[in-house]
């Protein structure tokens, strides 16, 4: 990688993609006409505690955006990191991922796969433990979206998103269930689509909806070895995998929808990523937080 892509990286720190509406745009007023915090902060860190060290996380999906995002938080509180990618072309990505870990004088390393094969998951979490020889945060970012009306899904959409969002989901917290340390995270990423009724997103959102429920159970089965679980349901979020979906017509829809008029940015995300998996966010287990700009609640 060149020193300019490198430095470009560094700079981004927590940030993501930036798409047609972008935050800068946005000014969001209240009725008073007080400014609302329209603006996304790409600031340093919640908590800079280093609270992590010592930690092996494990991201899928973290060749770039929001699991590239989770991974850098991951490393500036301490923890060595397990990149997870897809797709085989998609390593450069990946390697960049590793790059800003290691950036932070922390370990990481690769592994690559789908995750609907459940020996790609065992293989991910064989990783951990043979290069770190420990796995405690399990972040299940890893995900696929369809944006079509009930009667257009086709058979192979609906496999893809039930591959990775409904049975991915599954044999990665599976694993996790079997292979992470007491007092372990698992943080999965939902939607908050799973909170509202949108059209056309049947088959992203129904095949999402076992991660609730996976929460709920997880919560209850593993917490007596101290292991939270917990979801983060995104909003629309600026990256390509919720533009890939949308016009420049539904993109400004969706952004209006929030209270800052404006889409959700990664840096707005990963707080509460980087939160729930520290040791002060123990008492929090089972629950689906959503986080949206205040555009959808439950
Ligand atoms: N962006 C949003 O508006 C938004 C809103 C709410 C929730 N989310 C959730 O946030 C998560 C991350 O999304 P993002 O916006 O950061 O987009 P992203 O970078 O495209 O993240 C999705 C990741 O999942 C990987 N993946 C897809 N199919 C897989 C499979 N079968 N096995 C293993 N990995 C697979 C993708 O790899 P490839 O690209 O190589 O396939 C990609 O790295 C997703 O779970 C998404 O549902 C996003």
């Amino acid at each position: 990688m060149s020193t300019n892509r490198r430095n470009f990286l560094s700079a981004l720190g927590a940030t993501g993609a930036v798409g047609a509406i972008s935050a800068s745009k946005a000014m969001a007023q209240t009725t008073q006409g007080t400014p609302i915090s329209a603006e996304p902060i790409f600031a340093t860190p919640s908590v800079d505690s280093r609270a992590l060290t010592g930690k092996v996380a494990i991201v899928t999906g973290a060749r770039a955006n929001l699991g590239r995002a989770f991974a850098q938080a991951f490393a500036r509180q301490g923890a060595d990191v397990v990149v997870h990618y897809h797709r085989a072309e998609t390593i450069g990505e990946a390697e960049e991922t590793a790059w800003l870990v290691r950036e932070q004088g922390k370990r990481a390393a690769l592994t690559q796969g789908d995750l609907g094969q459940a020996e790609n998951v065992k293989r991910m979490f064989d990783v951990a433990f043979n290069e770190f020889g420990r796995a405690d945060i399990l972040v299940n970012n890893a995900g696929a979206i369809v944006k079509k009306a009930i009667a257009d899904v086709t058979d192979e959409d609906l496999e893809r998103m039930i591959n990775i969002n409904t049975r991915g989901n599954f044999l990665c917290t599976r694993e996790a269930a079997r292979r992470l340390s007491d007092n372990g995270r698992i943080i999965n990423i939902a939607t908050s689509l799973l909170a509202g009724a949108a059209p056309n997103y049947a088959a992203y959102a129904g095949s999402k909806a076992i991660v609730e429920e996976l929460t709920r159970m997880g919560a209850r089965e593993l917490g007596g070895r101290g292991i939270t679980v917990n979801s983060v349901a995104p909003g629309p979020v600026d990256t390509p995998f919720f533009h890939s979906m949308e016009t420049p017509q539904t993109t400004e829809f969706a952004a209006n929808l929030s209270v800052a008029r404006r889409l959700g940015m990664v840096s707005d995300i990963v707080p509460l990523v980087e939160f729930l998996a520290l040791p002060s966010a123990q008492w929090i287990t089972g629950q689906t937080i959503w986080i949206n700009g205040g555009y959808l609640t439950r």
